[in-house]
């Protein structure tokens, strides 16, 4: 899959889909030259044309004034000696200088993918892919640069990061140091990113791209509501299915930054990474820095593709564990049925109702814990609140099991409210700037995560709650951003690592935990969706999708989710009407089908339901287990998007394409309405499809399409399709 041409100089990564071009230019600088659907035979002709270009400088070892870094693609590029543009790596030496230079030297090939230490990362065997580090020197600095990139057999996907050696006998200051630097050439394209808020996370926008410099970041400590760690670039042409698209997803769960600047000459240029903002890690003699890992896919054939493949690719090789390609449990969850006002008679009632819905796993949400009866205190004492659980969790454990439904349970393991035992002995265990007072946020502080005494106290709380309580699923929340981050344990000099040292002490942390809990599954939160990202799915197979369980809002969130993050990573809950974010009123029907298009959940008291109520409960249940493998594993196809139209419809078709679910949305009512038709996609053409009663082939349903009932009426309408192979 990777080959080094010694006559031209250049590295092909390649499979039967893509192909990426690196060519070591004049001078073992690192020029960038493709990447993008395969090229097949490439002649190695293809160097830079030369041109000489006024105001953009020449290295001094260059033959005439046609060579600048400027000008060039590069491959991994710095700042202050010829390139004017964004730079992947940004150092300071103790002299003060900041220029560095990196020359290529060496190459290494292997087969298979080396991990990451201390990060999450995308795993393969020797047999599923293949690596090439590029060596770069810094001879002056002596500093050695190692890029890595691992080739995906048969997928259309790259992953690349950056480890920086020292091998000097100064500290060097790294303020920059990205995962990936992307350059294209002069194109059209048009950026989509994925940003929002609490409740409305993941909203999809596509701009095209002009002059200057656009930062798509967090800021906020982790991966955040606000954006998201994923960028597509786009053709202007691009759809769902057809035309070009280029994917950018960081696993990393703190700031990050994906930095687009078009340049003078109309080049793109796309660096992702570590947020530089605030960065500044001291690399000492004899250390070594590597950044996350950034994972770049392509599709020649539109958005549903490129979603196709990062779905792939995680579900297989990201998320791990026992849960890794198996289905996951339906469940109740008490938090919008409760919230903290209840004992163990109330829990048991909904446990009571659950066995009689079908539904197989129980989890109690916040407030089991210290004597939290509210949002003020005692995060950080992660014992029982005896009075309030009428004993020990491990007896409502027992009766949950014995009513044959797993048991969960909610933790906040990063955070520390002020009223709290934790907080009484280490006031200190909190961030908080020297003589400066802390922002709260929802009441709380965030503990120094970066500090492995803190890590370790928590870390035996859980145990000792998990050990002696049997325990099948945990939800893993984290409800705030970062502020005064310092960390008291650190010289002033080091202040700029310590956003980082928190996210690489939460991964440390979740290791322990999920190694030592091998059966439990994992779900992690953060306010809903504030940290869906690829870190953290490394570790925990699932993510709470959004606070907002409304099911019109769902549509925006799970459609702008699915870009990049795969159906069964999507926790997706039925709730109460009216919606306690939104307050709308939906039906049970379009509440219940949005709910599965994800890992299928209820959260709403089961004892107030109607009889009625409970029947179409029970049906949709049995239903999703009925195709659970299909949801969650399936190939998932968005056909119309909420962003653009009065209507959402997408599909789910299973591997062999003899079964198939679609599910069509109408957002609201209209006098006059067109009569629509859903047209299908990735079916078998050749395929008779038994639907809704009738025979159907493929390339009907596909390209005629099906009638939207015309009967449908009302706001928040829906409808579904289940195609069978006959
Ligand atoms: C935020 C989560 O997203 C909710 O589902 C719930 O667990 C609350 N936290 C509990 O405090």
């Amino acid at each position: 899959m990777i080959e080094y041409d010694v006559i031209t100089h250049f590295f092909h990564l390649s499979n039967s889909k893509i192909s990426y071009l690196i060519q070591i230019e004049e001078g073992n600088h690192l020029a960038h030259l493709y990447f993008g659907k395969k090229i097949k035979c490439y002649s190695g002709l293809r160097s830079y044309p030369r041109l000489d270009r006024s105001f953009s400088p020449n290295p001094s070892e260059a033959l005439d004034r046609t060579f600048s870094l400027d000008t060039m693609l590069m491959e991994y590029p710095s700042h202050g000696n010829g390139d004017f543009r964004e730079p992947a790596i940004q150092l300071q030496f103790e002299d003060g200088s900041t220029i560095c230079d990196f020359r290529y030297q060496d190459y290494h090939i292997f087969d298979g993918k080396k991990d990451l230490p201390g990060l999450p990362a995308t795993y393969a065997d020797e047999k599923q892919a293949q690596t090439l580090e590029l060596v770069l020197v810094d001879e002056v600095a002596k500093l050695r640069l190692i890029l890595s990139y691992t080739i995906f057999k048969d997928a259309a996907v790259l992953t690349r990061s950056a480890r920086l050696e020292n091998l000097s006998n100064q500290t060097v200051a790294i303020q920059r140091l990205a995962s990936s630097n992307l350059d294209f050439y002069a194109r059209e394209l048009e950026i989509i990113d994925l940003h929002g808020a609490w409740g409305h996370e993941r909203q999809l926008e596509r701009q095209i791209i002009t002059q200057g410099t656009r930062v798509f970041d967090s800021k906020r400590g982790s991966s955040s509501h606000m954006q998201n760690p994923f960028v597509a670039l786009v053709e202007p042409t691009t759809t769902e299915f057809q035309g070009e698209a280029f994917g950018c997803c960081l696993v990393y769960s703190g700031n990050h930054a994906t930095i687009i600047q078009k340049d003078q000459y109309e080049q793109t240029r796309v660096v992702m990474g570590i947020n530089p903002f605030q960065f500044c890690w001291n690399l000492g003699p004899n250390e070594s820095f590597t950044t996350p890992e950034a994972i770049l896919v392509y599709s020649d054939q539109g958005l549903n593709q490129l979603s196709a493949t990062y779905h792939d690719l995680f579900n297989q090789h990201l998320v791990r564990g026992k849960y890794q390609g198996k289905e996951r449990p339906t469940l109740i969850n008490n938090w919008e049925a409760t919230y903290f006002d209840f004992n163990e008679e109330k829990l048991m009632q909904i446990v009571d109702e659950a066995e009689k819905l079908g539904i197989e796993m129980f989890v109690i949400d916040d407030g089991w814990f210290g004597k939290r009866d509210d949002d003020y205190s005692s995060l950080g004492d992660w014992f029982e609140y005896r009075e309030k659980l009428n004993g020990r969790l491990q007896n409502i454990a027992e009766k949950v099991h014995a009513k044959g439904l797993k048991f969960g349970l909610w933790f906040e393991p990063e955070m520390i409210s002020e009223d709290s035992e934790l907080f009484r002995a280490h006031p200190d265990w909190a961030f908080q700037v020297p003589n400066r007072s802390r922002s709260t946020s929802r009441s709380q502080y965030v503990l120094d995560f970066s500090r492995e005494e803190i890590r370790e106290n928590i870390y035996q709380q859980l145990t000792a709650i998990l050990d002696h309580t049997d325990i099948d699923y945990i939800k893993w929340d984290m409800n705030r951003n970062m502020t005064e981050v310092y960390s008291a344990q650190l010289p002033p000099e080091s202040q700029g690592e310590v956003a980082h040292r928190y996210i690489l002490g939460l991964y440390d942390l979740l290791e322990k935990i999920t190694t030592r809990y091998p059966d439990v599954l994992f779900e992690s939160c953060s306010g809903g969706g504030g940290r869906f990202d690829a870190g953290m799915l490394y570790y925990m197979p699932q993510t709470w999708t959004s606070d907002n369980t409304d099911a019109l809002a769902r549509l925006n969130i799970q459609y702008g989710t699915s870009l990049a993050y795969p159906i069964s990573t999507m926790g997706s809950h039925v709730s109460a009407v009216p919606n306690h974010q939104t307050h709308r009123v939906t039906s049970l029907a379009i509440r219940g089908n949005v709910a599965m298009s994800g890992v299928l959940g209820y959260e709403l008291d089961l004892t107030k339901l109607t009889d009625e109520e409970k029947t179409s409960i029970q049906e949709q249940i049995v239903f999703y287990k009925q195709h659970r493998a299909l949801f969650q594993f399936g190939r998932f196809i968005r056909l119309i998007s909420p962003f653009e139209k009065n209507s959402c419809a997408w599909m789910f078709v299973s591997k062999d394409q003899k079964e198939a679910i679609a599910f069509y949305f109408r957002k609201y009512a209209q006098a006059s309405f067109p009569l629509e038709t859903l047209r299908l996609a990735g079916l078998d053409e050749a395929q008779i499809y038994e639907s809704n009663g009738c025979e159907i082939s493929g390339s009907e349903a596909m390209h005629l399409g099906l009638y939207i009932d015309e009967n449908l009426t009302g706001d928040y309408a829906t409808q579904m399709f289940y195609l069978k192979a006959k």
